[in-house]
């Protein structure tokens, strides 16, 4: 019985850190660049979008912004923007990615 519940705990454990992890905004940032940089300016150095949408920078600057309700609202795309069906998980590092360029 020990032995079972020493193998069950084993496990669990991928299972527990996978929901623990950190949002990565690393990751985020290589979404970013690989999905969103055609039309939002995602980085410093990025010189150009469309001028229709927000830089990520003045997205992050806004008051009242939460980096969970921006995941939240990542899960769910903007009708103008593509259809891009982002994982949970790629939505929260895009916007911990996202959540970096705040400056207050
Ligand atoms: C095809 C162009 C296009 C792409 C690609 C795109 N967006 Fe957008 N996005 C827009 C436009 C246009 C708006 C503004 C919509 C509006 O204000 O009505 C917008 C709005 C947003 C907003 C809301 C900004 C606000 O004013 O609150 C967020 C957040 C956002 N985009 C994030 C992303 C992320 C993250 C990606 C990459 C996964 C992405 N977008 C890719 C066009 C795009």
């Amino acid at each position: 019985m020990r032995r079972f519940a020493f193998v069950l705990s084993l496990a669990l454990v991928p299972v527990m850190s996978g929901s623990l992890q950190a949002a990565d905004a690393d990751q985020g940032k290589i979404i970013a660049e690989r999905w969103c940089n055609s039309c939002h300016v995602v980085s410093d150095t990025q010189r150009k979008g469309s001028d229709a949408t927000p830089s990520f920078a003045t997205i992050a600057d806004r008051a009242g912004f939460d980096a969970d309700k921006l995941a939240f609202f990542l899960l769910d795309p903007h009708p103008i923007m593509p259809n891009f069906a982002l994982s949970r998980a790629e939505a929260a590092n895009l916007s911990a990615y996202i959540a970096t360029f705040k400056r207050r």
